[in-house]
C-alpha cells in the first residue's frame, strides 16, 4: 500500500473522502492532517479526530492540528451554512481517546515528506494553508513529495464562492499561489470536473441500504443535498473531495491537461480566481509582467472536465 497524507478540513465531504481512501484499501494512511476551512481550525481538528475514531483509524493514524488562520489573512470563512453547525452535518461524534501527537500539521507534512520522499502522496481537500507553510519552512518539500492532489479551483467554469472563485482557493488564495508556483508536481482536481460527477438521490437511497458500513456517510451525504437543494440546485450534490481522492488512485475520473495554474491572492474582485495556463499555448503570456511569468511553473495537470470512468458508479 503507498504511502499518502489526506489533509483536509472536515467538512461533510471531506469525511466522505476520509471513508472512501481508506475503503480503496490502496492506501497507508500517514497521517491525517486537519486545516482550517469549513470551520475553525480547533473545531475541524475536533472533527478529524472524531472522524478517525468513528472510522476505528485513530489508533494508527496520528491527527494533527492544523493552521489556524490563512496565510496573510483572518479568519477563515465559516461554511456551515453547507456543512452544519459543527461541520458534520448533524452529527455528534465522540472524540477520540488515542493519544494524537502535538506536532503539527505542517510539521508532519515536512518529515512525512523527508521519510517517504519520491513516493508520498498528498491530498488535501481543504485551504491549501498546511501545504504553504511546510513550503515556507523548506522549500524543498515541492520536489520530495511524489503526487500533490488536490480538491480546489474552477478552471473554466464559474465559481462556488465567487462567480470565479472555488472555495479552498478562495478561502487561503496566498497559500494556493504559494503552492502552485513553487513547482510542486500538482493534480487540480476543480469544480470542471467535480461539477460533472453528481450525487443523485436513488445513489443515496443506494448508500442507505448498504448497511451500517455506510449509513455515517449516508446521513453526512443527506444533510449535504438538502443544502446544495436549498442553494437553489436540482436535488444532487457533487462529491468535490471524494473526486480528489479517486483521482489519487484512478485519473481515468477525470481529463487532465498539462500546464500552471496562477492564483489570484491580490484583487478582491477575483480573490482566488485559478487562470490555467495550458503547457500546449508554448509559451506564457505575461510578456508585461516577468513577476506574473515567474508564477507560472508548467508543472502542474488540471482536470478540465470528467473523464471515461464514471465516478458515481
Ligand atoms: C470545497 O469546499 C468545501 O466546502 C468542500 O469541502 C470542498 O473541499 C468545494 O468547493
Ligand atoms: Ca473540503
Amino acid at each position: 500500500r503507498a504511502p499518502i497524507v489526506l489533509d483536509s478540513d472536515p467538512g461533510i465531504d471531506d469525511a466522505v473522502a476520509l471513508q472512501y481512501l481508506l475503503g480503496t484499501g490502496l492506501w497507508d494512511l500517514k497521517a491525517y492532517t486537519s486545516v482550517g476551512g469549513n470551520l475553525p481550525a480547533e473545531q475541524t481538528y475536533l472533527n478529524a479526530r472524531a472522524l478517525a475514531r468513528a472510522m476505528r483509524i485513530d489508533t494508527e493514524v496520528p491527527v494533527h492540528r492544523g493552521a489556524g488562520r490563512p496565510l496573510t489573512r483572518l479568519p477563515y470563512r465559516v461554511a456551515a451554512d453547507f456543512h452544519g453547525p459543527a461541520g458534520l452535518g448533524d452529527e455528534t461524534l465522540p472524540d477520540s481517546t488515542a493519544a494524537h501527537p502535538t506536532e503539527s500539521s505542517a510539521q508532519a507534512l515536512l518529515r512525512l515528506s523527508r521519510e517517504y520522499e519520491g513516493e508520498l502522496t498528498v491530498c488535501a481537500t481543504g485551504p491549501l494553508t498546511n501545504i504553504a507553510i511546510a513550503l515556507l519552512e523548506d522549500p524543498a518539500v515541492a520536489r520530495r513529495v511524489g503526487r500533490f492532489v488536490f480538491m480546489g479551483g474552477a478552471a473554466q467554469v464559474p465559481g462556488n464562492i465567487t462567480p470565479v472563485a472555488e472555495f479552498n482557493m478562495w478561502a487561503d488564495p496566498d497559500a494556493a499561489e504559494l503552492v502552485l508556483s513553487s513547482g510542486i508536481p500538482f493534480t487540480m482536481v476543480d469544480l470542471d470536473a467535480s461539477h460533472r460527477w453528481l450525487f443523485r438521490p436513488a445513489d443515496l437511497a443506494a448508500l442507505e441500504a448498504a448497511g451500517p458500513g455506510t449509513a455515517l456517510a449516508a446521513r453526512l451525504l443527506r444533510v449535504y443535498m438538502e443544502a446544495y437543494r436549498r442553494s437553489g440546485g436540482d436535488g444532487t450534490c457533487p462529491l468535490h473531495d471524494p473526486l480528489a481522492v479517486g483521482v489519487c488512485a484512478d485519473e481515468s475520473f477525470v481529463t487532465l491537461a498539462e500546464g500552471a495554474v496562477i492564483v489570484e491572492s491580490a484583487a478582491e474582485l477575483t480573490r482566488g480566481q485559478t487562470v490555467f495556463v495550458p503547457a500546449s499555448a508554448g509559451r506564457i503570456y505575461y510578456p508585461e509582467s516577468p513577476a506574473l511569468t515567474a508564477r507560472a511553473r508548467l508543472t502542474g495537470r488540471v482536470a478540465l472536465g470528467p473523464g471515461p470512468r464514471d465516478f458515481t458508479k
